[in-house]
């Protein structure tokens, strides 16, 4: 079977009888010439829009190893640090440009009291992490670490406040002694701290998935809540506060009705979360076999639907747009590994993560309209991490890769896509061969990210340009299993290569896709 899809903004929402007649004419015209080629319409003229950096953002609790080893490791180190976070990790995440960090948590902000985690770190009082795994948290890294770790990184703050079991003054006082300028207690308490200068810190999270760890909220005691902390949220010193509201998980489209209903005209954004699970037969991240394959690759295209009814929800109380989807936890969630702490939620990552990471990131740019900031779940050694570490050693996973191949898109103009494609069929069940998002950077250059979520059979493509180009160029990320993974013995057996799999004739470029691959393709 042959089907078209529509990738830009509200592609949900192209006009299903264009969509028919496109299928049609595809149909008639393979079927005239005898191919049975899929077909990418990249309408490079009617670019609108821009993907926002920030949905390539990333997320970082006080979870298991993610800030205690995989960041910090203290000033007295053996492991090469600046202030006591790892140099290596900086320097990994600087090169996939990270343009925001969102912390403390994830369920373990709505128990944080930051004040534990400022002033001489010995004096810090050491709380039990309830939620992850029971273990003392010495409150070593605290908010100035944080703030200097989103400074070494070159990326923007994403402070999530306490509203399950903080306060309205916890919460102004964090605004006021990380932003204000003047003389005030928490100001100057900063300043005492070793802080001279405010920070900026732009985004502010109004409590975490209140719905459950964060509270066990019905909506509308929640909304009433955000209203009474938003209010307190101050602007100091030119930092204009940017305030986001606790969102919905998955499906719970009541949620974001009853926020937008009653909240939407005090927010900036509103959060979702979607974790797109691990496979059907098994949950390990690297002992699987194609049902898993083909099951997690489903769920992660789930996350359109979501996004596009969200959207719909949000779109009848702020049909302007004003209030951003904001995706604050997402990924996929697999077994933790053998022998490792299950609260410590520490997983490998294979190439089917890279394709879960590749299809939601083409999602996120085709929907840009809405979706202005994601985080994916949680950067380093959690859940679906960028890097594992251990001890001294550092690898990069087929994540990170994506996630490195997909820098260009940062603030480029989407550009929509048409593509007719292929199914990839697995049983009684199918789903598109193929996804894809396409943007043009400000240098003029296209880039054109493809996902080929078939492992059994390469793809040929041709992607139908609107004026012919002087030149193209990309690069692939696949392996020989789909289980294939990196690991400390052996940390590139997953990472990209050039792709010289294309051919160009005029205004068409014919790219033959690999099984179960990601490429990016550069078209100047
Ligand atoms: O990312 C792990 C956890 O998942 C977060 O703490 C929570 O917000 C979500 O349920």
């Amino acid at each position: 079977m042959n089907r078209t899809i529509s990738g830009e903004c509200c592609a949900g929402a192209a006009p299903r009888k264009k969509i028919v007649a496109a299928v049609v004419v595809v149909l008639l015209v393979g079927c005239a010439s005898g191919l049975a080629q899929n077909k990418l319409l990249v309408r490079t003229g009617q670019a609108k829009g821009t993907i926002n950096k920030n949905i390539y953002g990333h997320f970082s609790e006080h979870l298991g190893r993610c800030i205690y080893g995989g960041y910090w490791v203290g000033e007295d180190s053996p492991i090469p640090n600046t202030r006591g976070i790892r140099n290596d990790v900086v320097a990994a995440l600087r090169q996939i440009k990270i343009p925001v960090l969102r912390w403390p948590g994830g369920c373990f902000a709505d128990e944080y009291h930051w004040k534990d985690g400022i002033g001489a770190r010995e004096k810090r009082p050491s709380i039990v992490n309830t939620h992850w795994g029971g273990v003392t948290e010495n409150n070593h890294f605290g908010t100035h670490e944080f703030l200097d770790l989103c400074e070494q990184l070159g990326c923007e703050p994403y402070i999530c406040g306490n509203v399950g079991s903080g306060s309205v003054l916890e919460m102004q006082q964090w605004v006021e002694y990380t932003t204000f300028d003047g003389q005030s207690p928490m100001a100057n308490l900063r300043r005492e701290n070793g802080r001279n200068e405010p920070w900026k810190v732009r985004y502010w999270g109004v409590g975490n998935e209140n719905w459950g760890c964060g509270g066990q909220m019905r909506p509308e005691y929640y909304a009433d809540l955000y209203r009474r902390y938003a209010t307190y949220l101050r602007n100091f010193s030119g930092n204009r506060v940017y305030k986001i509201a606790c969102g919905a998980s998955g499906g719970n489209y009541n949620w974001t009705e009853v926020l937008m209903r009653e909240a939407g005209r005090r927010m900036n954004g509103l959060a979702l979360h979607y974790y797109c699970g691990s496979g059907r037969r098994s949950r390990s991240a690297t002992r699987f076999g194609e049902e898993d394959w083909f099951e997690q690759l489903k769920r992660a295209l789930h996350i359109e639907e979501l996004i596009t009814q969200h959207s719909a929800i949000m779109d009848k109380y702020d049909p302007q747009k004003r209030v951003a989807m904001i995706v604050d936890e997402w990924g996929a969630w697999h077994q933790v590994e053998p022998g490792t702490n299950p609260g410590f939620l520490y997983q490998q990552n294979s190439l089917r993560d890279a394709l879960v990471a590749a299809i939601t990131l083409n999602i996120f740019n085709n929907h840009c309209d809405r979706v202005k900031m994601a985080n994916i779940a949680q950067t380093v050694n959690v859940l679906q991490a960028m890097i594992l570490t251990k001890d001294e050693k550092m690898i990069l996973t087929p994540t990170y890769h994506v996630f490195e191949m997909y820098t260009p898109h940062h603030d480029a103009a989407l550009i929509p896509v048409q593509l007719t494609c292929d199914d990839y069929g697995f049983r009684n069940d199918r789903i598109p061969a193929l996804n894809v998002s396409a943007s043009r950077d400000k240098s003029g250059k296209i880039h054109i990210t493809v996902c080929n979520l078939d492992p059994g059979k390469a793809h040929e493509t041709a992607v139908a340009l609107e004026t012919a180009p002087k030149k193209a160029s990309g690069r692939v990320l696949t392996a020989r299993q789909i289980t294939a993974h990196n690991t400390f013995a052996n940390p590139d057996a997953v990472r990209p290569a050039a792709f010289d799999e294309l051919k160009l004739d005029g205004k068409t470029l014919t790219v033959t896709l690999p099984p179960k691959s990601v490429v990016a393709l550069e078209i100047e």
